[in-house]
């Protein structure tokens, strides 16, 4: 599995058109969704390496994740008569670019693809680290590959006109970034003024947040090892995210991701010591800036099952990623159920629940 190139835009006609150049194709296809279609398609009109390009638009929203949707690209590509020389290149959030690698690494056992994601959780997580995949059966990214792209390009200035709801959803990934990195981090994402964005300042932080991801994911780009650090806050994120789905208002990953942060640093401030002025501060950023999910001692049950059924656990026992300090990593951590019900009160409490 070859290492993808992450690119910080400078000039993104510019840099896409080398980046196209620099892989021999016969053909380009350019897949979008609605919103990326009309909103983030026009930047790339006047690129003259894709003026023949040929365009796959798909529905919008995680729902259309799905085997239909991977089936109706497939479907363009092989009645476009794409060779496995062909070039895809995937314009917008984790969603496109989830399902679009997964459609060019499996469309004649694999062509090139290109990402630009144009959402911050895609900058920063989804486009980045060669996780492909659909939800399939009810379960989220249920079938997928590990196949990286052959470049991602990051231009921030897709990020002017995200909303703040997606906005705050991308940076709770990069706070994670921050507490498996280093207090340097950290620090620089939680003095970050959020009430009123520096773009520049955050394209900063992005590009720094993308090589923590990079250098992680270069030392273990299957997730033997390492990797597991990445999924530091989805063990209790994702029971949050169940839940929600369940209640039928969902939530953005990344907030689930947050809240599920909140619960995994009180684990490893109890478990493995870490320590409780950094956890303070965390927490505070994460409460003023996400709110909360509201739960109460009636739903425990319903979270531990869901955290039982998380596909990264091993048998029975509910695998965590914890932090014994910023940046310093124990993998494969377990925790009992008292103490799970005792993360969640320690959870209400704070967050004012
Ligand atoms: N989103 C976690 C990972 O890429 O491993």
């Amino acid at each position: 599995m070859t290492n993808e190139g992450v690119i910080i835009c400078q000039n993104f006609q510019h840099d896409l058109t080398k980046a196209v150049s620099q892989c021999a194709h016969d053909q380009v296809y350019i897949l979008t969704d609605e919103t990326t279609h009309e909103l983030c398609l026009p930047l790339l009109s006047n690129i003259s390496v894709l003026s023949d390009a040929k365009h796959i638009v798909i529905n919008s929203g995680d729902v259309h994740k799905n085997l239909e949707t991977l089936a109706n690209v497939w479907q363009t590509l092989s009645d476009g008569g794409a060779t496995r020389h062909s070039l895809l290149i995937c314009l917008g959030g984790g969603m496109v670019t989830d399902l679009g690698g997964f459609a060019a690494s499996t469309f004649k056992r694999g062509i090139p693809y290109i990402n630009i994601p144009t959402t911050l959780l895609a900058m920063v997580d989804a486009a980045v680290g060669g996780k492909t995949a659909i939800n399939f059966n009810g379960l989220k990214n249920e079938v997928g590959v590990f196949q990286p792209a052959i470049k991602v390009l990051l231009e921030t200035e897709f990020l002017r006109t995200l909303d703040s709801y997606n906005l705050f959803s991308g940076y709770a990934e990069m706070l994670k970034h921050g507490l498996i990195s280093n207090h340097d981090i950290l620090n620089e994402l939680l003095s970050f003024n959020t009430a009123d964005i520096d773009y520049i300042r955050l394209k900063q932080l992005v590009a720094q947040s993308v090589s923590v991801k990079e250098g992680i994911v270069e030392k273990d780009p299957r997730e033997q090892n390492i990797r597991k650090a990445l999924n530091l806050g989805h063990t209790v994120g994702h029971a949050f995210e169940s839940l929600a789905m369940k209640r039928h208002r969902p939530v953005l990953h990344g907030y689930a991701v947050a809240w599920g942060l909140v619960c995994e640093l009180y684990l490893s401030h109890i478990n493995v010591q870490f320590p409780r002025d950094v956890m303070r501060r965390v927490i505070y950023f994460i409460h003023d800036n996400y709110g909360t999910f509201p739960f109460t001692c009636d739903d425990y049950e319903q979270l531990y099952n869901y955290m039982t059924h998380d596909k990264k656990n091993q048998g029975d026992t509910i695998n965590f990623t914890l932090l014994n300090d910023v940046g310093e990593l124990r993998l494969n951590q377990t925790a009992s159920q008292s103490l799970i019900y005792e993360m969640f009160d320690f959870y209400r409490e704070c967050m004012g629940l």
